[in-house]
Protein backbone atom coordinates (compact mmCIF):
# COMPACT_ATOMS: atom_id res chain seq x y z
CA UNK A 1 0.00 0.00 0.00
CA UNK A 2 0.92 3.44 -0.85
CA UNK A 3 0.18 5.42 2.13
CA UNK A 4 0.69 2.72 4.76
CA UNK A 5 0.34 4.68 8.56
CA UNK A 6 0.29 7.96 6.74
CA UNK A 7 -1.69 10.64 8.18
CA UNK A 8 -3.64 12.80 5.07
CA UNK A 9 -6.23 16.05 5.80
CA UNK A 10 -7.81 16.22 3.05
CA UNK A 11 -9.83 19.57 2.66
CA UNK A 12 -13.50 20.03 1.03
CA UNK A 13 -13.51 15.97 1.80
CA UNK A 14 -17.17 15.71 1.80
CA UNK A 15 -17.40 15.60 -2.24
CA UNK A 16 -16.09 15.57 -5.52
CA UNK A 17 -12.33 15.27 -5.85
CA UNK A 18 -11.65 15.49 -2.10
CA UNK A 19 -14.14 12.94 -1.44
CA UNK A 20 -12.71 10.28 -4.24
CA UNK A 21 -8.92 10.59 -3.19
CA UNK A 22 -10.28 10.40 0.74
CA UNK A 23 -11.36 7.01 -0.30
CA UNK A 24 -8.77 5.76 -2.46
CA UNK A 25 -6.01 6.82 0.32
CA UNK A 26 -8.25 4.77 2.68
CA UNK A 27 -8.13 1.97 0.62
CA UNK A 28 -4.12 2.98 0.37
CA UNK A 29 -3.94 2.40 4.32
CA UNK A 30 -3.85 6.54 4.80
CA UNK A 31 -5.46 7.76 8.29
CA UNK A 32 -7.62 10.44 7.27
CA UNK A 33 -8.91 13.90 8.78
CA UNK A 34 -11.71 15.20 6.47
CA UNK A 35 -12.37 18.73 6.77
CA UNK A 36 -15.51 20.38 4.95
CA UNK A 37 -17.69 23.15 5.60
CA UNK A 38 -20.75 21.26 5.18
CA UNK A 39 -20.75 18.78 8.05
CA UNK A 40 -22.98 16.26 6.71
CA UNK A 41 -21.32 15.40 3.72
CA UNK A 42 -18.14 15.42 5.65
CA UNK A 43 -19.07 12.87 7.91
CA UNK A 44 -20.03 10.69 5.61
CA UNK A 45 -17.58 10.77 4.06
CA UNK A 46 -15.46 9.43 7.66
CA UNK A 47 -18.35 6.74 7.57
CA UNK A 48 -17.75 5.34 4.07
CA UNK A 49 -13.17 5.53 5.15
CA UNK A 50 -14.60 3.43 8.39
CA UNK A 51 -16.55 0.79 5.85
CA UNK A 52 -13.50 0.28 4.12
CA UNK A 53 -11.63 -0.87 7.38
CA UNK A 54 -9.45 3.03 8.14
CA UNK A 55 -9.80 5.40 10.43
CA UNK A 56 -10.94 8.84 10.16
CA UNK A 57 -12.27 11.84 11.88
CA UNK A 58 -14.00 14.34 10.70
CA UNK A 59 -13.54 18.24 11.56
CA UNK A 60 -16.16 21.32 10.09
CA UNK A 61 -13.80 23.03 8.83
CA UNK A 62 -13.52 26.97 6.83
CA UNK A 63 -10.70 26.82 5.18
CA UNK A 64 -10.42 31.12 5.26
CA UNK A 65 -10.99 31.12 9.45
CA UNK A 66 -7.33 31.06 11.26
CA UNK A 67 -8.64 29.84 14.26
CA UNK A 68 -10.16 26.39 12.30
CA UNK A 69 -7.01 25.43 10.80
CA UNK A 70 -5.17 25.84 14.47
CA UNK A 71 -7.94 23.72 15.15
CA UNK A 72 -7.21 21.09 12.45
CA UNK A 73 -3.61 20.54 13.35
CA UNK A 74 -3.95 20.60 17.02
CA UNK A 75 -7.04 17.89 16.35
CA UNK A 76 -4.50 15.98 13.73
CA UNK A 77 -1.91 15.82 15.81
CA UNK A 78 -4.03 14.82 19.64
CA UNK A 79 -5.45 11.95 17.43
CA UNK A 80 -2.96 10.99 15.43
CA UNK A 81 0.23 12.32 16.39
CA UNK A 82 1.66 13.68 13.02
CA UNK A 83 0.78 14.76 9.42
CA UNK A 84 2.46 13.31 6.42
CA UNK A 85 -0.01 14.54 3.87
CA UNK A 86 -1.66 18.24 3.39
CA UNK A 87 -4.54 17.97 0.15
CA UNK A 88 -5.65 21.65 -0.42
CA UNK A 89 -8.67 20.86 -2.00
CA UNK A 90 -11.34 22.70 -0.98
CA UNK A 91 -12.35 25.90 -3.39
CA UNK A 92 -15.12 27.61 -5.33
CA UNK A 93 -15.91 28.62 -8.03
CA UNK A 94 -17.66 31.32 -9.97
CA UNK A 95 -17.76 32.23 -13.62
CA UNK A 96 -18.61 35.88 -14.10
CA UNK A 97 -17.39 38.92 -16.52
CA UNK A 98 -14.58 41.61 -15.06
CA UNK A 99 -17.66 43.74 -14.99
CA UNK A 100 -19.83 41.88 -13.40
CA UNK A 101 -17.57 40.35 -10.32
CA UNK A 102 -18.64 42.02 -7.32
CA UNK A 103 -15.86 43.04 -4.93
CA UNK A 104 -17.35 41.02 -2.22
CA UNK A 105 -17.66 37.93 -4.59
CA UNK A 106 -14.01 38.91 -5.28
CA UNK A 107 -12.86 38.51 -1.62
CA UNK A 108 -15.10 35.74 -0.46
CA UNK A 109 -13.29 33.55 -3.24
CA UNK A 110 -9.89 35.19 -2.77
CA UNK A 111 -10.55 33.84 0.82
CA UNK A 112 -11.06 30.48 0.15
CA UNK A 113 -9.37 29.33 -2.60
CA UNK A 114 -6.04 31.52 -1.91
CA UNK A 115 -5.81 32.52 1.61
CA UNK A 116 -7.31 29.05 2.56
CA UNK A 117 -4.60 27.44 1.14
CA UNK A 118 -2.03 29.85 2.26
CA UNK A 119 -3.51 29.02 5.93
CA UNK A 120 -2.92 25.28 5.59
CA UNK A 121 0.67 25.62 4.41
CA UNK A 122 1.22 28.12 7.09
CA UNK A 123 -0.05 25.71 9.90
CA UNK A 124 1.28 22.32 8.45
CA UNK A 125 4.44 22.39 6.67
CA UNK A 126 6.06 23.64 9.78
CA UNK A 127 4.90 20.43 11.42
CA UNK A 128 6.28 18.44 8.56
CA UNK A 129 9.71 20.37 8.48
CA UNK A 130 9.98 19.91 11.91
CA UNK A 131 9.45 15.96 11.34
CA UNK A 132 11.41 16.15 8.12
CA UNK A 133 9.01 14.75 5.32
CA UNK A 134 5.86 15.81 4.24
CA UNK A 135 3.78 16.32 0.67
CA UNK A 136 1.55 19.16 0.20
CA UNK A 137 -0.78 19.24 -2.95
CA UNK A 138 -2.28 22.05 -3.74
CA UNK A 139 -5.47 22.27 -5.87
CA UNK A 140 -5.30 24.79 -9.01
CA UNK A 141 -6.71 24.76 -12.20
CA UNK A 142 -6.46 24.97 -15.93
CA UNK A 143 -7.84 28.18 -15.09
CA UNK A 144 -4.46 28.87 -13.27
CA UNK A 145 -2.48 28.05 -16.52
CA UNK A 146 -4.14 29.59 -19.26
CA UNK A 147 -6.46 32.49 -19.90
CA UNK A 148 -10.29 32.04 -20.82
CA UNK A 149 -13.51 34.49 -20.74
CA UNK A 150 -15.25 34.72 -17.43
CA UNK A 151 -12.74 33.33 -15.10
CA UNK A 152 -10.27 36.52 -14.23
CA UNK A 153 -11.73 36.05 -10.19
CA UNK A 154 -11.43 32.01 -10.39
CA UNK A 155 -8.19 32.07 -12.67
CA UNK A 156 -6.53 35.00 -10.65
CA UNK A 157 -7.31 32.46 -7.25
CA UNK A 158 -5.78 29.91 -9.13
CA UNK A 159 -3.22 31.47 -10.49
CA UNK A 160 -2.02 32.47 -6.97
CA UNK A 161 -2.14 28.96 -6.03
CA UNK A 162 0.32 28.03 -8.55
CA UNK A 163 3.00 30.55 -7.83
CA UNK A 164 2.38 30.32 -3.97
CA UNK A 165 2.91 26.44 -4.33
CA UNK A 166 6.51 27.07 -6.10
CA UNK A 167 7.64 29.86 -3.58
CA UNK A 168 6.94 27.49 0.05
CA UNK A 169 8.59 24.32 -2.33
CA UNK A 170 11.59 26.97 -2.84
CA UNK A 171 11.11 27.94 0.66
CA UNK A 172 11.01 24.33 2.35
CA UNK A 173 13.37 22.27 -0.03
CA UNK A 174 15.81 21.25 2.34
CA UNK A 175 13.24 19.96 4.92
CA UNK A 176 12.04 17.12 3.18
CA UNK A 177 8.61 18.92 2.69
CA UNK A 178 7.24 18.52 -1.01
CA UNK A 179 5.03 20.97 -2.34
CA UNK A 180 3.47 20.49 -5.71
CA UNK A 181 0.56 21.48 -7.70
CA UNK A 182 -2.28 19.94 -9.78
CA UNK A 183 -4.12 21.29 -12.86
CA UNK A 184 -7.11 19.88 -13.90
CA UNK A 185 -9.49 20.32 -16.21
CA UNK A 186 -13.33 19.96 -15.96
CA UNK A 187 -13.90 17.17 -13.83
CA UNK A 188 -17.65 15.41 -13.22
CA UNK A 189 -18.28 17.11 -10.62
CA UNK A 190 -20.76 19.84 -8.63
CA UNK A 191 -18.31 22.30 -10.07
CA UNK A 192 -18.67 21.20 -14.09
CA UNK A 193 -22.41 21.05 -13.59
CA UNK A 194 -22.20 24.74 -12.57
CA UNK A 195 -20.28 25.55 -15.50
CA UNK A 196 -22.83 23.45 -17.98
CA UNK A 197 -25.04 26.20 -16.11
CA UNK A 198 -23.72 29.04 -16.48
CA UNK A 199 -21.88 29.03 -20.32
CA UNK A 200 -25.39 27.15 -21.29
CA UNK A 201 -23.05 24.32 -22.82
CA UNK A 202 -24.84 20.66 -22.36
CA UNK A 203 -22.11 18.35 -20.63
CA UNK A 204 -21.76 16.87 -23.87
CA UNK A 205 -20.76 20.20 -25.18
CA UNK A 206 -18.58 20.12 -23.08
CA UNK A 207 -16.92 16.43 -23.37
CA UNK A 208 -16.19 17.78 -27.20
CA UNK A 209 -13.82 20.25 -26.23
CA UNK A 210 -11.49 18.07 -25.00
CA UNK A 211 -8.95 16.54 -27.23
CA UNK A 212 -9.99 13.20 -25.53
CA UNK A 213 -13.47 13.46 -25.68
CA UNK A 214 -14.61 14.17 -22.46
CA UNK A 215 -14.12 15.76 -19.53
CA UNK A 216 -12.17 14.22 -16.63
CA UNK A 217 -13.53 12.12 -13.60
CA UNK A 218 -12.46 12.96 -9.69
CA UNK A 219 -11.27 9.23 -9.60
CA UNK A 220 -8.66 10.09 -12.15
CA UNK A 221 -7.48 13.27 -10.23
CA UNK A 222 -7.17 11.28 -7.52
CA UNK A 223 -4.96 9.50 -8.53
CA UNK A 224 -2.60 12.01 -9.49
CA UNK A 225 -3.06 13.18 -6.01
CA UNK A 226 -2.12 9.63 -4.51
CA UNK A 227 1.41 9.30 -6.53
CA UNK A 228 2.38 13.41 -5.27
CA UNK A 229 1.23 12.12 -1.93
CA UNK A 230 3.30 8.67 -1.89
CA UNK A 231 7.16 8.42 -2.01
CA UNK A 232 6.82 7.44 -6.00
CA UNK A 233 6.84 11.94 -5.92
CA UNK A 234 10.09 11.80 -4.14
CA UNK A 235 11.62 13.79 -6.57
CA UNK A 236 8.89 15.91 -7.54
CA UNK A 237 8.49 19.72 -5.51
CA UNK A 238 7.11 23.19 -7.04
CA UNK A 239 5.65 21.10 -9.78
CA UNK A 240 2.35 21.87 -11.76
CA UNK A 241 1.00 18.45 -12.89
CA UNK A 242 -1.76 18.94 -15.29
CA UNK A 243 -4.88 16.78 -16.10
CA UNK A 244 -7.16 18.12 -18.74
CA UNK A 245 -7.44 15.38 -21.38
CA UNK A 246 -4.96 17.14 -23.64
CA UNK A 247 -6.98 20.69 -23.32
CA UNK A 248 -4.06 23.16 -22.53
CA UNK A 249 -1.36 21.37 -24.87
CA UNK A 250 -1.05 24.15 -26.72
N1 LIG B 1 -14.40 19.94 -10.87
C1 LIG B 1 -13.64 20.62 -11.70
O1 LIG B 1 -13.95 20.74 -12.90
C2 LIG B 1 -12.34 21.25 -11.22
C3 LIG B 1 -11.40 21.65 -12.20
C4 LIG B 1 -10.22 22.24 -11.78
C5 LIG B 1 -9.97 22.44 -10.44
N2 LIG B 1 -10.89 22.06 -9.52
C6 LIG B 1 -10.59 22.33 -8.11
O2 LIG B 1 -10.62 21.12 -7.37
C7 LIG B 1 -11.07 21.37 -6.03
C8 LIG B 1 -12.23 20.45 -5.71
O3 LIG B 1 -13.27 20.69 -6.63
P1 LIG B 1 -14.56 19.76 -6.77
O4 LIG B 1 -14.91 19.75 -8.20
O5 LIG B 1 -14.37 18.49 -6.06
O6 LIG B 1 -15.65 20.70 -6.03
P2 LIG B 1 -16.91 20.34 -5.13
O7 LIG B 1 -17.74 21.57 -5.14
O8 LIG B 1 -17.50 19.03 -5.52
O9 LIG B 1 -16.24 20.16 -3.68
C9 LIG B 1 -15.68 21.23 -2.98
C10 LIG B 1 -15.79 20.94 -1.50
O10 LIG B 1 -15.21 22.06 -0.78
C11 LIG B 1 -16.06 22.38 0.30
N3 LIG B 1 -15.88 23.78 0.68
C12 LIG B 1 -16.34 24.89 0.04
N4 LIG B 1 -16.00 25.98 0.72
C13 LIG B 1 -15.30 25.58 1.80
C14 LIG B 1 -14.66 26.25 2.88
N5 LIG B 1 -14.71 27.59 3.00
N6 LIG B 1 -14.01 25.52 3.82
C15 LIG B 1 -13.99 24.16 3.72
N7 LIG B 1 -14.57 23.47 2.74
C16 LIG B 1 -15.22 24.17 1.79
C17 LIG B 1 -17.47 22.07 -0.21
O11 LIG B 1 -18.40 21.93 0.85
C18 LIG B 1 -17.24 20.81 -1.02
O12 LIG B 1 -17.39 19.64 -0.22
C19 LIG B 1 -11.41 22.86 -5.98
O13 LIG B 1 -10.34 23.58 -5.43
C20 LIG B 1 -11.61 23.22 -7.43
O14 LIG B 1 -11.42 24.58 -7.67
C21 LIG B 1 -12.07 21.46 -9.88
Amino acid sequence: MKLENKVAIITGGGTGIGKKTALLFANEGAKLVITDINEESGRKTVDEIKALGSEGIFIKHDVSNEEDWKQVINETINHFSTIDVLFNNAGIYIIKPLVETELEEWNRLMSINVTGVFLGMKHAVPVMAKQKSGSVINASSVAGLNGAPGHVLYGASKGAVRIMTKYIAMEYANTGVRVNSIHPGYIETAMANYASEQTGHSKEELDKTYPLGRMGKPEEVAKMVLFLASDDASFSTGAEFVIDGGATVN
